[in-house]
C-alpha cells in the first residue's frame, strides 16, 4: 500500500477508536492543524479550501463526506434548488463550503454543529472561502436550537426547510427528523439527505423512511467511504410527500 493509503487507514482507525470521536473529534488535536492549513495554504475561495482540506484528509482522515459522496451532495442540492438548507453536524465545515458555494443568490444554510471548537472552526473555514453571507453557524444541539432555527427560517421569508443534510451522531438520525417535523419545520417537497448509511449506519432511520411511504419517497445510493475507498457506504435520500 502507498504510504498516503496507509497513513489515511492508521488516521481513520485512530479516529474511530478515540474516546472523543462522539464529542466530534479524533482526538490527537488533526482538526486545529486542518484550521491551520487552511488559513495558511488555501486561496480564499470555495474550491481552495475544499482541495485543502481534501488533500488533508488523504494523509490524517476527517470526517467530511469527502469528494465521491460529495458529488452525491452536489447533484442532490442542484436537483432541489433550496432556499434554505439545515445541516446537522458542520465538523470543520467541509460540506457546509461544499452546499453554500452552490446556493443561489439569496438562499441561505444554516449548519448546527454542537462541539464548539468545531463551530469555530467551521465558522473560520466558511469565512476563508469567502461564503461566511450565506451560512449561519449555530452551536448546540437540535433540541434546544428548534426555536433559534424556526426564528432564522422565518428570516428568510420561508415557511419550511427545503433541504436537510443530516450528518451528526447516527443515534439522533430519526428523532431529530421527528423533532423537525413536529415543529413544523420540514413538509412537502423537504429534501433529506442522509449520509453514512452504511458506515456506521442507523438501522431506525433506515427503517422509517423505507417503511414509511405514504410519507417519504426514498432512494438508497450506494457509494464508497469518505477518503477510503475501499470501504462501501452508501446515502440515503428521501423527499417529503
Ligand atoms: C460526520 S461529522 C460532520 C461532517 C460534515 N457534515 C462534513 O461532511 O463536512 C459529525 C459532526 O456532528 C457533530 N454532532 C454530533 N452529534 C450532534 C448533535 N446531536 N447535534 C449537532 N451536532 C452533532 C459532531 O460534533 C461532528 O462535528
Amino acid at each position: 500500500m502507498a504510504p498516503e493509503i496507509l497513513s489515511r487507514t492508521w488516521t481513520f482507525i485512530t479516529a474511530m477508536t478515540s474516546k472523543s470521536i462522539l464529542d466530534g473529534s479524533a482526538g490527537d488535536g488533526r482538526e486545529k492543524l486542518l484550521l491551520k492549513s487552511v488559513l495558511e495554504d488555501a486561496e480564499k475561495n470555495p474550491e481552495s479550501v475544499m482541495k485543502t482540506i481534501d488533500k488533508f484528509a488523504s494523509r490524517s482522515w476527517l470526517m467530511n463526506i469527502g469528494d465521491d459522496k460529495g458529488q452525491l451532495l452536489d447533484k442532490a442540492i442542484a436537483d432541489r434548488k433550496p432556499k434554505v438548507v439545515l445541516e446537522l453536524g458542520a465538523y470543520i465545515g467541509y460540506s457546509a463550503v461544499r452546499i453554500s458555494s452552490q446556493l443561489e443568490e439569496g438562499a441561505k444554510l444554516i449548519s448546527l454543529e454542537m462541539n464548539p471548537e468545531n463551530a469555530s472552526t467551521a465558522t473560520q473555514v466558511v469565512e476563508h472561502a469567502g461564503l461566511s453571507d450565506k451560512v449561519v453557524v449555530v452551536e448546540g444541539i437540535l433540541k434546544d436550537k428548534v426555536g433559534e432555527i424556526k426564528r432564522l427560517v422565518e428570516e428568510m421569508n420561508a415557511e419550511i426547510i427545503d433541504f436537510v443534510f443530516i450528518d451528526h451522531d447516527k443515534r439522533y438520525y430519526l428523532s431529530d427528523y421527528l423533532l423537525l417535523k413536529e415543529n413544523g419545520l420540514v413538509g412537502k417537497g423537504t429534501v433529506l439527505f442522509a449520509d453514512n448509511m452504511k458506515i456506521p449506519g442507523s438501522p431506525e432511520y433506515r427503517e422509517y423512511v423505507t417503511s414509511n411511504k405514504e410519507e417519504l419517497d426514498t432512494v438508497e445510493h450506494n457509494t464508497r467511504f469518505e477518503y477510503l475507498r475501499f470501504l462501501p457506504d452508501s446515502v440515503v435520500i428521501s423527499t417529503l410527500k
